[in-house]
């Protein structure tokens, strides 16, 4: 297949591009390439280039939705849109890639797509209209919800983790969030695998079990050497509520993917074999 990566300088953008190379002809669009907003660009680029897929991995940040609402609108849910409905009128498909943040968190419980839509933030409300608005362009969709990504490629939280304690740097740590966490290398390979399938829908990809922040770094600290009392004398817990931050974040999003299993997929490994893995690469 001919695929077109959108946002192909990001974390899940740039692994995308070197996983679906191997199997595919890859159009790697980074932002300077195409620039999602611009609705004439969209459509000319994909009707000169002619793409079986288009993948969207465009996206504004959870704190720039607050404080950017307009440019949120525009990103998350306008430029999905126009890759819908340019690829709808050459007969291509779209992968367009989603999140937790969907969820309100209010419950304990592994969130499904029978569960009720409620953002309790701009990110999650334009990624919940950005979903929409791909649906409603092409039908030949799969929007794929994930969570807590990392890997190499981008510095958060996750993906650094367990160099600070390593180095036995003091960090604050969120205590009261819970979510499933994702090894960016699982989520491209089983977005290779979705696409394969050609079983349209709404997924929710992301590695077994739940964890919290602190949970993820106390088990990144043990498998690069840190004992869990030396890793507890670095990590100042604090709630959500206590960073400003712009935007609030749902408290207990963990998710489970129904049409997964409708079509034989099996679960992604447990985050803590694929965080040994990715320990593995990332200390090399
Ligand atoms: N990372 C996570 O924890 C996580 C969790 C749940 C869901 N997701 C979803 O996964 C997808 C990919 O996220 P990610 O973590 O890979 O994001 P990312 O690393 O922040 O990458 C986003 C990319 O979008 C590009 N971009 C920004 N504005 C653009 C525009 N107008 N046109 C084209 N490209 C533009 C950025 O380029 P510049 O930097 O050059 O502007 C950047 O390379 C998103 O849909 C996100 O909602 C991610």
């Amino acid at each position: 297949m001919k695929v077109a990566i959108t946002g192909a300088g990001g974390l899940v953008g740039s692994t995308l591009v070197k996983r679906l190379t191997t199997d595919h002809e890859v159009l790697a669009l980074k932002h300077a390439d195409l620039d999602i907003t611009n609705k004439q660009a969209v459509h000319a680029l994909l009707n000169q280039t002619h793409p079986d897929l288009v993948v969207n991995c465009a996206v504004l940040n959870v704190d720039e939705c607050e404080t950017d609402p307009a440019k949120a609108q525009s990103l998350n849910i306008d430029g999905p849109g126009y890759l819908a409905e340019a690829a709808n009128e050459i007969g291509a498909e779209i992968v367009h890639y989603s999140t937790n943040y969907v969820f309100d968190g209010e419950e304990e419980k592994l969130y499904t797509i029978l569960d009720p839509a409620i953002p309790v933030n701009n990110y999650g409300r334009t990624k919940l209209e950005g979903e929409k608005a791909v649906m409603t362009a092409n039908p030949r969709h799969y929007i794929l919800r994930t969570s807590w990504v990392y890997g190499i490629g981008k510095e958060n939280f996750l993906s650094i983790i367990h160099r600070q304690l390593k180095a036995g740097q003091r960090g604050k740590v969120v205590s009261d969030c819970w979510a499933s966490a994702t090894y960016v290398e699982d989520l491209v390979q089983r977005t290779s695998e979705i696409i394969d399938l050609h079983h349209y829908g709404i997924y929710q990809v992301v590695n077994e079990g739940i964890c919290s922040y602190v949970e993820f770094a106390l088990e990144a600290g043990r498998l690069v050497g840190v004992k869990e009392s030396d890793a507890r004398e670095l990590l100042e817990l604090i709630r959500d509520a206590d960073i400003k931050r712009p935007a609030k974040r749902p408290r207990y999003t963990p998710m489970r993917c129904l049409l997964s299993e409708q079509v034989g997929l099996r679960p992604l490994r447990h985050w803590k074999e694929a965080l040994a893995d990715y320990l593995k690469t990332s200390m090399d």
